[in-house]
């Protein structure tokens, strides 16, 4: 478990770099990110080549023992070559061209942009990837971050037509997969088909879930082509990209597949609170501190990207400048987040920034320091989890597999976007729910991709996956885990057709019901449910089961809909609920899968890694932890302090 950093020695002078390398070892940081957007310094005419500045900041943090994430500076190209190259601009799907001046300001798809990175790339790695101090990579950074993904440029539409025609070979087998007959969409070459842009009413869904699949895949090759070079000339080192929270323009596990060895994230817990789709009661409560379960998803997620491995490359450590409203941090959660990481696995926690930047597009961001130098409110909470590193020593605490396994699918975020059906139906909103209410059980989950062996978790929860696998079928039938299926579960065809015998298509071998009409609800219409002692409501969607042989219903609403049926070990969730149903639902599988489950209190997580076991109170209030008589405790104590952290080892 260690802290990091990261640093920007390009916006400051060099005489500050030694003391700002001194103190960051003071601190207790062991890793600095930098770099990723220096290309004009790195390269400030073309073909011109300027690293005596890097090649200083390194000695210089090498030099206090700190080790260095070097970062590829390909998210913002310097002006020359956007100049000599305007083509490379990125298209947002109105058609309006995006211009130089911020970042991102590249297409993934273009030949040429690719070019460039190749060399600029191949000149970094070439110089430093045997370098002692360099002992990881990131590529790029947060690739379609700011809607650059999906792009619509002439290169995007030129390789998706080869991406087309080497999916279906023949123009006739997309019209047929596509349903282009409909409303004569028919296209005699592969040449004729456009982007998925503007048009007069919807797109054809089958169109845009292509699109979005071949826009997954240019990502992926975007960053092998870089991941490649750096796998060639820095071997040893780790290989990672930072991603960000609930992003699903490309799909993540297909992106591992083309070379990563951590799977690095972005955590900026408050404004992602803000900018979730919660309602206005949940965005307020937490507005401080953010959700409790906001970071906990994407650590639980991110680690089965990183089949194992995963950092926060980037940590909020006080007020950030990019959400509609911008409050500061309550004292205390700079800390809980960084426990919490490390709690779900993180090997490293890494703060953005070292000291906030007085111009420019961030100026309003904080830091570990303000621009004065002064140490922030979160520099000194920062300090305080480096001497509590330093006291539980440099023991390694391996993560072990929870006993719950929920699959997540970018696939049926893509689905689920294309034809949302319902105003307020987001995929990633309905899956946090009900990993939500897992947690809220004192539950350990592992979020982990719907093509994943699950073989060895108790229960497998699919909060819903429109294109079911045939492997998830396979795993149920030869398995003996339990399973329960969300609302809109194997609803769609891969070529995205209503599933020949009705949703949930072929879960109707496992689990005998026919799903004969669905209905999206507005807000205002809130069908009414009791179950075990519980009184609640469907929300957005109900899916109208009808029960085949031997399926059981185990829950109704008022009105008589099924809510709730199971068939041997799988059940399946016909609708979305509010919180204490939901969780009275999710409650009752998890008991019948024979887990134990503990109702926490408002606020309150448990997290185990290895031996460790954590309690995390985001209330206001303090509350008992559940721990053993006897128990020890390496951080806090029995009682968990308002926005702070305990952890403790049960049997020594
Ligand atoms: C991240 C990005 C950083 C910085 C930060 C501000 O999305 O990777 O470069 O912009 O947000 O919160």
């Amino acid at each position: 478990m260690q802290l990091g950093v990261c640093y920007y020695p390009e916006h400051w002078p060099a005489h500050q770099w030694e003391s700002d390398a001194r103190r960051m070892a003071e601190l207790g940081i062991a890793r600095v990110r930098i770099a990723e957007f220096a290309w004009s310094r790195m390269e400030p005419e073309p073909g011109r080549y300027e690293w005596a500045w890097l090649d200083d900041a390194i000695a210089t943090l090498a030099r206090h023992g700190l080790k260095i994430v070097l970062g590829t500076p390909t998210a913002s190209p310097p002006k020359w070559l956007v100049d000599q190259h305007p083509e490379i601009l990125p298209v947002m799907r109105d058609g309006t061209v995006m211009q130089f001046g911020s970042r991102r300001h590249y297409d993934i798809s273009s030949p040429v942009y690719r070019e460039h990175c190749a060399r600029i790339v191949g000149e970094m790695v070439r110089r430093y990837g045997r370098h002692p101090a360099v002992v990881a990579w990131q590529t790029d950074n947060e690739l379609g971050c700011h809607n650059t993904v999906p792009a619509y440029t002439q290169a995007a539409l030129q390789r998706f037509r080869r991406w087309l025609a080497d999916r279906y070979d023949t123009i006739g087998a997309l019209n047929a997969a596509w349903g282009n007959v409909f409303w004569s969409m028919e296209y005699r070459h592969f040449d004729e088909i456009g982007l998925p842009q503007c048009t007069p009413t919807d797109l054809n869904p089958s169109h845009v879930l292509d699109f979005r699949r071949f826009q997954s895949d240019e990502v992926a090759s975007f960053h092998a082509l870089q991941a490649e070079l750096i796998r060639a000339h820095a071997p040893g080192r780790d290989l990672l990209h930072n991603f960000m929270g609930f992003f699903t323009a490309f799909d993540h596990y297909a992106f591992a597949r083309h070379g990563l060895d951590v799977a690095a994230w972005d955590s900026y817990p408050v404004p992602r609170t803000e900018v979730l789709p919660l309602g206005e009661a949940d965005k307020h409560r937490w507005a401080r501190t953010g959700h409790p379960d906001v970071s906990a998803f994407s650590h639980d997620l991110y680690r089965g990207i990183g089949n194992g491995r995963m950092w926060v490359m980037e940590q909020q450590a006080g007020p950030v400048n990019w959400a509609p409203w911008n409050p500061v941090p309550q004292p205390g959660v700079v800390r809980l987040w960084t426990w919490e990481a490390f709690a779900h696995g993180a090997e490293l926690v890494s703060y953005f920034r070292w000291r906030q930047c007085p111009y420019a597009q961030e100026q309003m961001h904080s830091g570990l320091h303000a621009p004065d130098d002064t140490l922030s409110q979160g520099g000194r909470e920062v300090a305080q989890v480096g001497e509590e590193l330093r006291a539980l020593g440099t023991a390694r605490y391996a993560t072990q597999h929870a006993s719950v396994a929920l699959l997540f699918d970018y696939e049926a975020d893509w689905v689920v976007s294309a034809q949302p059906h319902g105003a307020d139906f987001d995929y990633q909103h309905h899956v946090f729910e009900w990993y939500s209410a897992l947690r809220s059980l004192g539950l350990d989950v592992d979020i982990v991709s719907a093509h994943a062996d699950v073989a060895g978790y108790r229960l497998v929860v699919a909060p819903t996956l429109p294109i079911l696998p045939d492997s998830v079928i396979a795993q149920i039938e030869r398995g003996a885990s339990h399973w329960i299926f969300g609302p809109r579960t194997g609803s769609k065809t891969s070529s995205f057709a209503i599933t020949p015998e009705l949703p949930p298509g072929k879960l109707q071998r496992v689990l005998p019901v026919r799903i004969a009409e669905v209905e999206s609800l507005r807000p205002s219409i809130r069908p009414a449910i009791r179950f075990e002692g519980a009184e609640g409501h469907a929300l957005r969607w109900r899916d109208r089961a009808q029960p085949g042989a031997g399926t059981d219903v185990l829950a109704r609403f008022d009105d008589g809909v099924p809510a709730l049926l199971r068939h041997g070990r799988v059940s399946l969730v016909t609708a979305c609920f509010d919180e204490a149903m939901l969780r009275a639902i999710v409650a009752h599988c998890v008991r019948d899968a024979g887990i134990e489950a503990i109702l926490l209190p408002e606020g309150l997580r448990l997290r185990t890694r290895g031996p460790l076991r954590f309690a995390i109170n985001y209330s206001d209030e303090p509350h008992a932890v559940p721990a053993p008589h006897g128990a020890r405790f390496v951080l806090g104590g029995p009682r968990v302090e308002p926005v702070g952290v305990a952890a403790w080892i049960e049997d020594d």
